[in-house]
């Protein structure tokens, strides 16, 4: 199983922090926001990750990240999506690295509390086809939105206008390695995208899509107001975390 990062677009909805650098760089509490899909993957036990990225300050993130070291990576893989082409045609980029293996896609502005390892894990036992994780919101509207049927997944719209349920498509996909002949056969959106639900939608057409519902807390970080709330998320699990740590370390020492 690889892992692909996606951290291309012109983050234009937080105009104008992303003016002279790219959204991904942006600071989430005390990491730039690239960190955490990264740690993600890298936590979920992938070690062979692609970094797709684009844009005036792609340089930044070969400055930035290196080789993967702090990550405790050997090495890491760049490329480079010219334009806005949306999120499949980024993805489109990852064939040459994916080289045949699955993948684990996760979206650069996309934050978790939790491991998503034992969903790659279910996905690696099932052997083919693709599985979304989703997440029960507040504002369904914003994001691609499952349609489901018992315990399956009949459809995804895109930003509804009368969401058909409250579970959000997250950004992180699982797919076999057949996503790049399924991507070959989309067209442009109304907003001149390859659309990432139109990959999914291609799946559940052919009865190959599964779906988890994501533990803990999710957000995006690509508007000003998601940006504040995924630094927050992540200030109060740090703190937890250090709270945690601290009481260790006292528990130690009044023994
Ligand atoms: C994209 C996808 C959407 C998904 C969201 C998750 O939306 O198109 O289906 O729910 O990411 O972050 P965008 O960020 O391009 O609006």
């Amino acid at each position: 199983m690889k892992g692909v990062v996606l951290a291309g677009g012109l983050g234009k909805r937080l105009e104008p922090l992303t003016r002279i650098t790219n959204k991904h760089l942006l600071p989430v509490y005390d990491r730039p926001m690239i960190y955490y899909p990264l740690q993600t993957l890298v936590e979920a036990g992938i070690s062979q990750i692609l970094i797709v990225t684009g844009g005036a300050n792609a340089g930044d993130f070969l400055r930035l990240l290196g080789n993967g070291e702090e990550f405790g990576l050997k090495h890491l893989d760049y490329t480079y999506q010219r334009g806005e082409g949306g999120i499949a045609d980024a993805l489109r980029l990852a064939e040459h690295f994916a080289a045949g293996e699955p993948i684990v896609v996760i979206l650069g502005d996309n934050v978790v509390e939790r491991s998503i390892r034992s969903y790659v894990q279910r996905f690696t036992a099932a052997g083919k086809g693709a599985k979304i994780l989703l997440k029960e919101v507040d504002d369904p509207s914003r994001f691609g939105v499952a349609e489901l049927r018992g315990d399956r997944i009949i459809g995804i719209e895109e930003k509804p206008r009368q969401p058909k349920s409250p579970y959000a498509v997250t950004g992180i996909y699982l797919y076999d390695a057949k996503v790049f002949d399924v991507i070959r056969t989309l067209t442009p959106s109304g907003r001149g995208e390859l659309e990432i639900t139109d990959v999914n939608n291609a799946y559940i057409a052919r009865g190959e899509m599964t779906y988890d519902i994501l533990d803990g807390w999710w957000t995006d970080a690509g508007l000003p107001e998601t940006l504040y709330r995924a630094a927050s998320l992540v200030r109060e699990r740090a703190l937890q975390q250090e709270g945690i740590g601290v009481s260790i370390r006292e528990a130690v020492t009044n023994r």
